[in-house]
């Protein structure tokens, strides 16, 4: 059940995986203490958490709303819109899908086969600029509710609201320590954002670094303190009292470990991969492969501004 959806019952919500995600610690040698959250397991064990944590709160909008059909946008590989149109469909929704082209390797072409599969409406675009012309026409023709890539809208960023609520709650039953940093990696800035909320909600004092590994959409300081604060208005709308109003400086948002860009893995997230699947944990190199670089690094040169114990999220589906 959800803490959030009982401490608010004005907001829809509909269960598509079980919680509470295990915790435990997490023996990589990082060079710190680090434990893990292990949202893999999330959904239906196809998907991991990432995206379907926020569909547990878009899907149920969706229909309070009376959409009959999601939009949303990604790359030819989007695993974000292939969540939408599989669980969408499982709920009585359609969706149609902008996609923009991506280097294509055999992974992107298994997931573009598997959209094509999934029943979605994909309309496909040589660039994000192409796109955006196309959108109005979109709009248009199939009125649908517009989703951001990745879903990182104020209903999407409840999912890691309720991820931080339900860390709160493993604190207090003694299942891990109150952590001092909590380390995700941030692609369109739902989790980092919804963490950064639920722990002051939680009245926990815990910090969150964004680890930043998309230069495609703006993810600074600013950008996920508007986020924040529609969500923050949204849980206000729907009869939650006393929420916080967050500012820039709640947020530590670092993309020194990017590499050239989105996507692209660098040495030292193929080499975190690499060490994981030694300790039998199935990562990927373009987000918790980057995370993990960065608490490695960070826990090199000193660690100060990492005060532990820290929580490392695993956000990756094992697909
Ligand atoms: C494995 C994984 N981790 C983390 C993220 C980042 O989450 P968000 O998009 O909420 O910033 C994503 C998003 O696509 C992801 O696929």
């Amino acid at each position: 059940m959800s803490g959030l959806a009982q401490r608010v019952p004005g907001l829809g919500y509909v269960a598509l995986g079980t919680s509470p995600t295990p915790v435990r610690p997490l023996h990589l040698d990082l060079g710190a203490d680090v434990w893990l959250k292990d949202e893999s397991v999330f959904g239906d064990g196809a998907w991991g958490g990432n995206k379907v944590r926020k569909l547990e709160w878009i899907i149920p909008e969706a229909q309070r709303r009376g959409a009959r059909t999601l939009f949303t946008v990604g790359g030819i590989g989007t695993h974000w819109g292939l969540a939408c149109a599989l669980y969408g469909r499982e709920h009585g929704l359609e969706t149609v899908l902008g996609l923009v082209d991506q280097p294509v390797d055999d992974h992107v072409r298994e997931q573009l086969a598997r959209l094509e599969a999934s029943g979605a409406r994909l309309y496909r675009f040589s660039s994000t600029r192409r796109l955006k012309l196309a959108a109005p026409w979109i709009l248009l023709r199939h009125r649908p509710w517009y989703l951001p890539a990745g879903g990182s809208n104020a209903f999407g960023t409840l999912g890691y609201v309720e991820v931080a609520l339900e860390i709160a709650g493993q604190v207090a039953a003694g299942e891990l320590p109150a952590p001092g940093t909590v380390v995700v990696p941030v692609g369109s800035g739902g989790t980092v954002t919804g963490l950064t909320v639920g722990f002051r909600i939680a009245g926990l004092d815990t910090r969150v670094l964004g680890v930043v590994v998309n230069d495609m959409l703006p993810l600074d300081a600013p950008a996920m303190t508007r986020l924040a604060r529609r969500t923050s208005a949204l849980l206000r709308d729907r009869g939650l009292t006393d929420v916080p109003e967050l500012e820039e400086g709640d947020f530590d948002l670092r993309d020194d470990w990017l590499g050239t860009t989105y996507g692209d893995p660098t040495p030292a997230s193929v080499a975190e991969v690499a060490r994981a699947r030694e300790q039998g944990l199935d990562l990927e190199p373009v987000y918790t492969g980057k995370s993990l670089a960065a608490i490695r690094d960070l826990a090199a040169s000193g660690g100060s501004s990492l005060p532990g114990p820290i929580l490392w999220l695993n956000t990756h589906g094992p697909r």
